[in-house]
């Protein structure tokens, strides 16, 4: 069986630090392993149109831009095939032939979705084109059979929903596709970045975001203006590690070099959090180190992404041909789907032979 990898996101905004702790760079890992065969990775407009169809510029504008904080990352178009999603119509075949295969209960019962309903406002109707996109995003999965989706744990129904789907249709007409797995962030941390307000997660609705694309001075205010441990009022007072922000993106970016280079009082981070947790150490001199520390990590993306942005069209070219190159194989796989339920009428030779016979001998 080859490995293959699919994923996405949503094209609703600009990717920031959130995306790429939890996902991106995990991606561009997974990506240089050499340990899969092929790698999908989906800009799953179709899917933001089912809360957004009254809002295509949003989708429209934001395309590109994810395509930008993809390649900026180190998503490379020789390894990995970037794809638009409303240009495979064969997604939207399979999920046709899917939502025979659910009922409307069992998507009432998904947790992310009765989430997303209660922020929506979807309560009292719900969409139906939103309530089933769990089933369109087992058709992404599996039209390209990967058996591997690098996700967050919020995704973690729709991989189940795209497993049950798969022994539904298996076992209704044949072997046809496999239960993809998901690939989960390793920590906490990863899972669920805090927002720099200490907000449990950094979103674009909440406004707690650094981008990928942010200007060093707007991240250098950003860190500067974090949220942190609110009784840690004057630098001799002990102050809290757990929960505090600064704390918690350190755990996700900060190295021994980057003491060695930014902060050589310290060797490590166990040292610095000991110290905020004495006290005597103020939040200002731990926002100086992580401002330094991520700057670090963000220069190499921002300055790809700028070249990238002087040559858009060749952006969309790289867009253009991954569709092209993801629908042969979407292509393939919809052939065999119709074959498994023989619904290839006019390639069906036994087919046409038996009703020929039927009437022979009118
Ligand atoms: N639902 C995912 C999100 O909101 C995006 C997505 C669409 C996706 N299709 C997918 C993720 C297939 C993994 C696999 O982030």
């Amino acid at each position: 069986m080859s490995n293959i990898i699919l994923t996405g996101d949503r094209p609703t905004g600009r990717l920031h630090l959130g995306h790429y702790v939890g996902s991106l760079r995990r991606r561009v890992e997974l990506q240089n392993s050499g340990k899969f065969d092929k790698i999908f990775i989906e800009i799953a407009d179709a899917q933001a149109i089912t809360d957004n169809y009254k809002n295509l510029d949003k989708i429209r504008e934001n395309v590109i831009e994810v395509a930008l904080d993809y390649l900026a990352c180190g998503i490379d178009p020789a390894k990995s095939t970037i794809f638009v999603q409303s240009g495979i119509p064969e997604l939207c075949e399979l999920t046709f032939y899917y939502l025979n295969l659910v009922t409307l209960s069992r998507l009432e019962r998904n947790p992310t979705i009765k989430e997303e309903i209660k922020l929506r406002n979807f309560e009292t109707s719900i969409p139906a084109g939103f309530l089933t996109y769990p089933v369109s995003q087992a058709a992404d999965i599996t039209l390209f059979d990967a058996n591997t989706v690098p996700v967050g744990d919020d995704q973690l129904p729709m991989i189940e929903q795209t497993r049950e789907i798969v022994r539904s249709f298996n076992s209704i007409y044949g072997d046809t596709f496999v239960e993809p797995k998901a690939v989960l962030p390793e920590t906490e941390t990863e899972c669920r970045l805090p927002g720099l307000d200490g907000k449990a997660k950094m979103s674009k609705s909440l406004g707690n975001c650094i981008y990928l694309a942010d200007e060093p001075e707007v991240i250098e205010k950003k860190i500067m203006g974090m949220f942190t441990d609110p009784n840690h009022l004057r630098v001799e007072d002990p102050g809290k590690v757990e929960g505090n922000p600064v704390f918690i993106y350190l755990e996700a970016f900060a190295r021994d070099e980057h003491f060695a280079k930014y902060l050589p009082e310290y060797k490590n981070l166990d040292e610095l959090k000991d110290h905020y947790s004495r006290g005597g150490l103020g939040d200002v001199k731990i926002k100086r180190f992580l401002n330094n520390v991520i700057q670090e990590e963000l220069k190499p993306i921002r300055e790809r992404r700028k070249e990238l942005q002087k040559n858009i069209p060749g952006v969309y070219k790289i867009l253009e041909e991954g569709t092209l190159k993801a629908r042969e194989d979407g292509i393939k796989k919809i052939e065999e789907v119709r074959r498994k339920m023989r619904i290839n009428y006019f390639e069906d030779k036994d087919l046409i032979k038996a009703h020929t016979d039927k009437y022979l001998d009118n």
